[in-house]
């Protein structure tokens, strides 16, 4: 981290991707097609919740105190077990091919290089044992969207439980897609056109399936092939709490759900066993109108955080945010669009630059702030400023 920052500051050797958040989203903008770009930018309606995720991080105010050796800090976390390097994890992201040709094996690569936890989408557009590949001895976890079809979702899990991802992230707010009006050709097409199926493509319990039902592999009838799947996927039923047991049969390592907004149900992920959840509203891209997630968070470290790993995801765009969030009592967050928009601006080392960032970020503020390490993120460094939105 001190080296990005060393190698800008005397000797003006700055990143390809712009160091500026504000910036990013304009630099990538300019280096993707329209329908790449609404796809990522997009969100759920008029995004009010985009929005609101955005304002939840301006209330807090960090407080910083002085007369603190803070020269040697320490970055790593401890979740489930396992020490991670980084607090920051690369969220699940899907269709990556739609954004650079470097798509989800190339930065599942750089991410293994820079020590960020790596979360594979089922909506992807490289296969689990790819990305395995690419990641190689790096930390990778597995999201899993929840087919209706138990025998997928079974060859999911054992497919990636079979290549090394540690943890299984069930993203519970997708069930079916939102309306996201800028966004109707970005992901749609693309999905119909199988481009965001290839990992389902590949899994051999749907591919035996769809052979007996078409009497034709999937690459021949693509079309019939991407309806089938996101018929599974995004199926427009959602589970209930009681289907967990079946994730807990097939899956040995921790669970944590995703996309948890309500204390109740983060109680809920606690009775039915899970190890974690991810305090998300998919980056307001799913209920429109609905609260900005780092408002919650708060409340539902209150009444869970003692007895799962609260993570936390939705609007973190910069290294106080990442600090603010822990600070709330989140044990890690997942970093999101702009990881993407440094993929599609440079690829795989767009996105490295873009994640090497935040980290020296959130290495430099918590130095400035007078932190050492994660466990001195805590309520004591933050002031609310301003009354609820
Ligand atoms: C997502 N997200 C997502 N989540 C998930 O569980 N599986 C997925 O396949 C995807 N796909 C996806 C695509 C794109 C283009 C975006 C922007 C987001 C949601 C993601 O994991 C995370 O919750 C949000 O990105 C957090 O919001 P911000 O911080 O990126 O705005």
């Amino acid at each position: 981290q001190n080296e990005l920052y060393r190698a800008g500051m005397f000797h003006h050797c700055l990143p390809v991707v712009t160091t500026d958040p504000r910036k990013l989203e304009e630099q990538a903008k300019g280096a993707m097609k329209p329908t790449a770009y609404n796809y990522v930018a997009g969100g759920a309606g008029e995004r009010a919740t985009m929005d609101a995720n955005r304002l939840a991080f301006r209330q807090w105010k960090l407080v910083p105190r002085m007369l603190r050796p803070t020269t040697h800090r320490d970055l790593t976390i401890k979740l489930f077990g396992e020490t991670y390097e980084s607090p920051i994890l690369m969220a699940p992201i899907g269709v990556q091919t739609i954004f650079h040709k470097d798509k989800e094996t190339g930065l599942s690569e750089v991410c293994s290089e820079i020590g960020v936890p790596y979360v594979l989408s089922t909506a992807s557009s490289s296969s689990i044992e790819e990305v395995a590949k690419a990641n190689g001895k790096g930390p990778r976890w597995y999201q899993l969207y929840w087919p209706q079809d138990d025998d997928v979702t079974i060859s999911l899990l054992k497919r990636a439980k079979a290549n090394g991802y540690k943890v299984l992230v069930v993203t519970l707010d997708t069930w079916a897609l939102a309306w996201r009006p800028a966004d109707l050709d970005g992901a749609y097409i693309p999905f119909m056109k199988g481009v965001g199926n290839r990992n389902g493509f590949a899994d051999p319990v749907f591919r035996e399936k769809f052979r007996k039902k078409f009497n034709a592999e999937p690459e021949e009838r693509v079309t019939e092939a991407s309806e089938e799947w996101i018929g599974d996927v995004f199926s427009g039923a959602a589970h209930s709490s009681d289907e967990i047991a079946l994730l807990k049969k097939h899956w040995d390592g921790p669970i944590v759900l995703k996309g948890i907004q309500h204390p109740e149900d983060a109680k809920l992920a606690v009775e039915h066993g899970c190890d974690g959840i991810v305090v998300s509203n998919h980056g307001g891209r799913q209920l429109d109108g609905a609260v900005g997630s780092l408002e919650m968070l708060p409340e539902i470290v209150e009444a869970v955080g003692d007895k799962l790993t609260v993570i936390f995801d939705s609007g973190i765009r910069t290294g106080v945010d990442v600090i603010k969030a822990l600070s709330l009592g989140a044990k890690a967050v997942f970093v999101g669009r702009p990881a993407i928009y440094g993929l599609a601006i440079g690829g795989k080392q767009g996105a490295k630059q873009v994640l090497q960032g935040i980290l020296a970020d959130v290495d430099q503020s918590m130095g400035l702030a007078g932190i050492v390490n994660i466990a001195g993120c805590n309520r004591s460094m933050l002031r609310r400023y301003a009354k609820r939105a």
